[in-house]
């Protein structure tokens, strides 16, 4: 069984907000014992201790810290909190940090904390060859661990999903009242908005923009689940979301109304598909940078990645992984825009998304 138990530190910054440290053992919860039972310990970095700022927040993450731990002996505590929160702690923490990586969601937050020189740029053989270029930073200051994309879902007793081949086909009038959208705080529609900016230019996207504000039904959401429980319900005909959102509302995680919701959800994979990423780094401050490097790779290579994505119907690095849910929704052709380019084009992204009338 698994056993959690916080953990004790000296530094008072930890003591704030809501995140919660974590330490992960396995069998009988104790260090010590754990140390010396032979089901862990027994690689080079026995005695190691690695400690993880992640904001996801899935068990499964937590069995494969401990596989991690049973394969090299070095022992991972785990801080788990919202993404943005874990940046501006780590930075207010600086050099007293006890953080060795920090995991993030999304292309933007993770370039933000690069841009605040909260990570140190690593070279390792093993992540260059596991995580394809476009989703790795330029540097090695960070390295995608799994794929999430952002599709169009349809609702098709209203609107066809054969006339939806690109996310330019949201722009049709005839879409007009039937097309829901959160609102542009979303880190996810920022980072899709820079992927179309990506590829199209200013102006192209400019026009993309207005036609899609044009056919909004209002108001904007605040969260991907409620507007795909609209869409099931029939409020909305099209939407674009996040598919574990949809995967998680068909899943028997979910209760029955929201899986009903979610059986009149058809997914159509526009050409290209926006792809996002969880990314991790090895922080500045490292006290650790050698296990920290071990456990992201331990992460990202082909047998741990697929368990990492499994987590949250996420799909690996490479492929679309075997979960039967995510199968039913079929494959997709990436957009070729990088995640470092996603990042970058962020700010532009929002700003058009601020003057387009994005709410
Ligand atoms: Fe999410």
């Amino acid at each position: 069984m698994t056993q959690l138990r916080p953990i004790r530190y000296r530094s008072r910054a930890l003591a704030l907000g809501g995140a919660l440290w974590l330490a992960l053992l396995t069998g009988c919860g104790n260090a010590e014992k754990a140390d010396n039972d032979g089901a862990e310990g027994s690689g080079s970095g026995s005695g190691q201790e690695v400690n993880v700022y992640s904001g996801r927040h899935y068990n499964t993450d937590k069995e494969l810290y401990k596989q991690f731990t049973a394969k090299t002996g070095i022992k991972v505590n785990l801080l788990e909190g919202k993404d943005d929160e874990l940046i501006v702690r780590l930075k207010s923490e600086g050099q007293n940090s006890p953080a060795d990586v920090l995991v993030l969601v999304d292309a933007a937050r993770i370039q933000r904390a690069r841009q605040e020189e909260l990570f140190q740029p690593i070279n390792s053989e093993a992540l260059n060859r596991d995580v394809p270029a476009n989703l790795r930073d330029p540097d090695g200051s960070w390295f995608a661990l799994t794929r999430r994309a952002r599709p169009i879902m349809v609702n098709s007793a209203l609107v066809d999903p054969t006339s939806l081949g690109s996310y330019a086909d949201l722009t049709n009038p005839d879409l007009k009242d039937k097309l829901c959208l959160r609102n542009r705080a979303s880190v996810y529609n920022q980072s899709l908005v820079a992927d179309i900016l990506e590829q199209k230019g200013t102006a192209a996207t400019t026009t993309w923009l207005q036609g899609l504000v044009a056919n909004v039904k209002t108001p904007f959401f605040t969260s991907d689940t409620p507007m795909l429980r609209a869409l099931g319900r029939g409020e909305c005909g099209v939407t674009v979301a996040n598919q574990y959102y949809l995967a998680r509302m068909l899943s028997d995680q979910s209760k029955p109304e929201d899986r009903a919701l979610a059986e009149k959800v058809t997914v159509v994979f526009p050409k290209p598909t926006h792809v996002n990423i969880t990314a991790a780094g090895v922080t500045r401050h490292a006290r650790n940078p050698e296990a920290a490097t071990q456990l992201i790779e331990f992460l990202a290579s082909p047998s741990s990645g697929k368990g990492y994505a499994a987590a949250n119907f996420e799909y690996p690095l490479k492929g679309f992984g075997d979960n039967a849910i995510l199968s039913g929704f079929g494959t997709f052709e990436a957009s070729p825009v990088s995640a470092d380019q996603l990042a970058r084009g962020n700010r532009e992204a929002s700003a058009l998304m601020v003057e387009t009338g994005w709410k």
